[in-house]
């Protein structure tokens, strides 16, 4: 069972397009130390000769250099193919470094879900999601690369499906998609993606296409069947109060949006009309009544291990009727902004909880050693 483990982990990490460093470290560990013999037929049956002509080939070439360096330097024998593989690239990649721009690749995460532990042999049951990103990070105003935060959520949405089944869920500043392919899982019964960036827009489309999800814009109308998920333009600037209020959200996500100071006041505006169901002329404070966040900002400590049960139970009850939560995932890069966002959302008459804390979704991505669940925070935010 642990070599079981330990395979899945390596293929995973490899389809990925983990560091190579850390695909080497899972080939190791399968190996019991060291790239056996053994491990290397297996990378080469599992990983490389399925990659090539499809993973991204200054990747795989890099991939083969350090696995082949490795085994040399444990002065074990190389595989044949694996050396004639490496020359092959040799020649035919040599200028790889000279390609500049918006590169793409094909990434397959892997969600695995832990087995039930009371039948040992069960098999790892796992969710494979191919995602076409970008491997400049700020390609598309930064929304074609997959951030952590939205690995965070996913593992959220999929630690807890029941509270998003059946539910209206629109995110913001959705990127590569990820969060609307969980949700789409999970059986949401509306699943509503949105970007301001249009190159995003249409990489998100690319992605829900090859996940075998409708984006509704080859029919008439949104087809309300669970595998459609529709793409909204919405750059937080321009969406009109109107626009918002007709999508009537049961539960709002978001990940890796808090950054941009300039953009914070239209992003918590739009989540303050999805959030508060109540009359526009009581949405915000009265003039002077501009609390200092210093003083009412309760988000860290104001959660206790009810808070999930609430939000589940909240969530579980969510009618068009009722106010709607939402959901942010973020990693804090800047105090400052992030306090501006707090202060924003204050005023806004949003009450904001810290979860981090008290909930941590189930591990889905063990494999994935680039991905520092630690550094990402989930906040809760509701009507006040
Ligand atoms: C850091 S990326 C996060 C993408 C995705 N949620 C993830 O975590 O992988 C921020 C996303 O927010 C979008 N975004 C930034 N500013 C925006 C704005 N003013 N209006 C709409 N979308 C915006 C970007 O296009 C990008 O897709």
């Amino acid at each position: 069972m642990e070599k079981q483990i330990a395979s899945l982990h390596l293929v995973s990490a490899f389809l990925a397009m983990e560091p190579t460093d850390c695909v080497l470290s899972h080939a190791r560990s399968l190996g019991g130390g060291s790239v056996t013999v053994d491990v290397q037929r297996f990378v080469w049956d599992h990983c490389i000769s399925k990659a090539i002509g499809k993973c991204h080939a200054p990747y795989l070439k890099n991939f083969l250099k350090k696995l082949i360096l490795e085994i040399e330097s444990n002065h074990d024998d190389v595989l044949d193919e694996l050396y004639e593989l490496y020359t092959e690239f040799m020649i035919s990649l040599k200028d790889e470094n000279a390609v500049k721009g918006n590169v793409r690749a094909l990434k397959y995460i892997s969600f695995l879900f832990p087995d039930d532990a009371s039948c040992k042999d069960a098999m790892v049951r796992k969710l494979v999601v191919p995602l076409h990103c970008s491997l400049n990070m700020l390609e598309g105003d930064t929304g074609c690369s997959i951030w952590p935060a939205s690995l965070f959520l996913s593992e959220f949405i999929l630690s807890i499906p029941d509270m998003f089944s059946s539910k209206t869920c629109f995110e913001v500043g959705s990127g590569v998609g990820l969060v609307g392919i969980c949700l789409s899982h999970v059986k949401a019964s509306k699943a509503i993606l949105s970007d301001g960036d249009l190159s995003t827009l249409s990489n998100m489309k690319l992605n829900l296409k090859m996940n075998q999800l409708s984006t509704g814009d080859d029919e008439p109308e949104f087809s309300e069947c669970s595998d459609s998920v529709k793409c909204l333009h919405l750059p937080w600037e321009c969406a009109s109060e109107s626009e918002l209020q007709g999508l009537e959200p049961d539960i709002i996500l978001g990940a890796d949006v808090i950054y941009d100071p300039l953009c914070l006041p239209h992003l918590v505006r739009l989540l303050s009309i999805l959030v508060d169901k109540s009359e526009p002329s009581l949405r915000f404070p009265r003039a002077g009544c501009d609390s200092a966040i210093g003083n009412s900002h309760d988000y860290s400590n104001r959660c206790n291990s009810q808070d999930v049960e609430a939000a589940r139970d909240r969530a579980g009850n969510a009618s068009p009727t009722k106010h709607p939560i939402a959901y942010i995932s973020s990693v804090i890069r800047n105090a400052n902004t992030f306090d501006r966002f707090l202060a924003l959302v204050d005023k806004a008459n949003l009450t904001v909880a810290d979860l981090t804390g008290t909930f941590q979704p189930a591990s889905l991505l063990p494999y994935m050693q680039s991905y520092d669940r630690s550094s990402i925070r989930l906040f809760r935010l509701s009507s006040k």
